[in-house]
């Protein structure tokens, strides 16, 4: 096991929110037992104070870490946001400091991607519509605008990591695959790439949305592509509620032309499960409506946890940075016989002649060095003689524009 310049054991973790104890057991298993595990979200004045004791920090998607948590907080090595999301921490501030934030894009893919499928089916089969009308008491028995998905063509906008995935179980069931995405993506199976995407939906018996929010992304779907999607077919959301034009689609539904569809994401969500849910879907019995559980499984949870406190480990025991949201990313190998340091700086001419000075200067051999920049930060990792390392990172701390700076032994 890989050993730190601190002992493990005064390495703090504070973990708030409920992480999942998958994290717990993970940092467990590498040796790290510092692990404060608090069900809230922490006010800010609270979270300073906290994190006077602690070098990394896990939350979920409550917690704030603002500009202010993070220039009050000098010890603090990397956060992890157990979830997808990175919007509640400031990650200008985090990089102005040196601070590596992580989270876990892919651990609930597979839970969306198999809700999709489900609910494709579903809609394919009238399921939504004939499901209220039992409970209100009546009898909707017929085969009518009831298919099977075998055969019939799902249009996936967006083939990302959650639209792939959709794309191979889709195609297990025996469904065409067609698919636009603005970037060129590998196709899977035998799905194929159309070259926009009014051609998705001018195709597709399915069309579902699994794009990112972003400005060309909000209000990607209107009354205008509504209007292009064949009739009777159905249209699933998943993604982010600004996709979509959620009055459009009513009128879509109301109106017919649209068989049905799926939605998980809104414009406009409660913020906490006592908040009444508003919606122009409402009401409608050919909607099936989610409070974005997409991703909200068991498994994807205990996976998020391990995921990320498998980040924190790395970086923590041997500086790897890979997969980090803001810092340049740096997949190390071991370093046995040598000591590690990592120095964090400011991405500003000069820096790196200054630290390569300071081996030169003290005649410390390097056995190892490894540099990566990103945006306003640099990054760089020396493997150096077991009986410079101290000396060498009190000289590195002084360096103007170091951020933050450690050894690993
Ligand atoms: P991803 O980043 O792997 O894939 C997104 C894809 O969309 C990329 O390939 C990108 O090139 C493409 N894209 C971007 N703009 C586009 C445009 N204008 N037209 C066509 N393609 C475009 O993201 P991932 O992990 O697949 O997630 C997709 C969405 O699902 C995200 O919005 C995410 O927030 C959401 N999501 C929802 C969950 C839920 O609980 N409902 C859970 C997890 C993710």
């Amino acid at each position: 096991m890989a050993r730190t310049s601190l002992d493990k054991n005064r390495i703090g973790f504070l973990l708030l929110e409920n992480v999942h104890e998958s994290a717990v057991a993970e940092l467990a298993a590498a040796g790290y037992d510092q692990v404060t595990c608090l069900p809230e979200a922490l006010p800010e004045d609270e979270l300073i104070a906290r994190l006077a004791d602690a070098r990394f920090l896990g939350i979920r998607s409550r917690t704030r870490v603002t500009r202010r948590v993070i220039e009050a907080s000098p010890r603090l090595v990397a956060v992890g946001c157990f979830c997808i999301g990175t919007d509640q921490v400031d990650l200008a501030a985090a990089s102005d400091h040196g601070v590596a934030v992580f989270n876990a894009p892919f651990s609930n893919t597979r839970s969306v991607a198999e809700l999709v499928v489900a609910e494709a089916i579903l809609l394919l089969r009238g399921v939504p519509a004939r499901n209220v009308g039992c409970h209100r008491g009546a009898w909707l028995k017929s085969a009518r605008d009831a298919h099977e998905s075998r055969g019939k063509t799902l249009g996936i906008v967006g083939y990302g990591a959650i639209g792939s995935q959709v794309s191979v179980l889709a195609e297990a069931l025996g469904m065409h695959v067609v698919y636009h995405d603005i970037e060129p993506k590998l196709p899977l199976g035998n799905a194929l790439a159309l070259s926009n995407l009014d051609a998705v939906l001018a195709t597709s018996d399915v069309v579902t949305l699994h794009v990112p929010d972003t400005p060309e992304t909000r209000g990607l779907i209107g009354a205008a592509e509504l209007a292009r999607m064949r009739p009777g077919a159905v249209l699933l959301n998943a993604s982010r509620g600004t996709v979509v034009d959620l009055d459009a689609l009513a009128d879509a539904l109301r109106g017919g032309h649209l068989a049905g569809a799926a939605v998980d994401v809104f414009p406009a969500e409660p913020r906490s499960p006592g908040d009444e849910f508003t919606s122009p879907l409402r009401g409608l019995d050919n909607a099936l409506l989610t409070p974005h559980i997409g991703g909200s499984t068991v498994e994807a949870q205990a996976n998020i946890g391990g995921e990320v406190a498998r980040k924190l480990v790395m970086y923590s025991d041997n500086g790897t940075t890979t997969a980090s949201v803001n810092f340049p990313e740096v997949a190390l190998p071991g370093h046995p016989g040598a000591h590690r340091l990592l120095h964090v700086h400011r991405n500003v001419p000069g820096i790196l002649s200054r630290i390569n000075g300071v081996f030169s200067a003290g005649g410390i051999n390097v056995s190892a060095q490894y540099l990566q920049t990103r945006d306003r930060l640099g990054y760089v990792v020396v493997d150096c003689d077991a009986a410079s390392s101290e000396a060498a990172l009190q000289e590195l701390r002084d360096i103007e524009g170091t951020l933050r700076c450690r050894v690993l032994f």
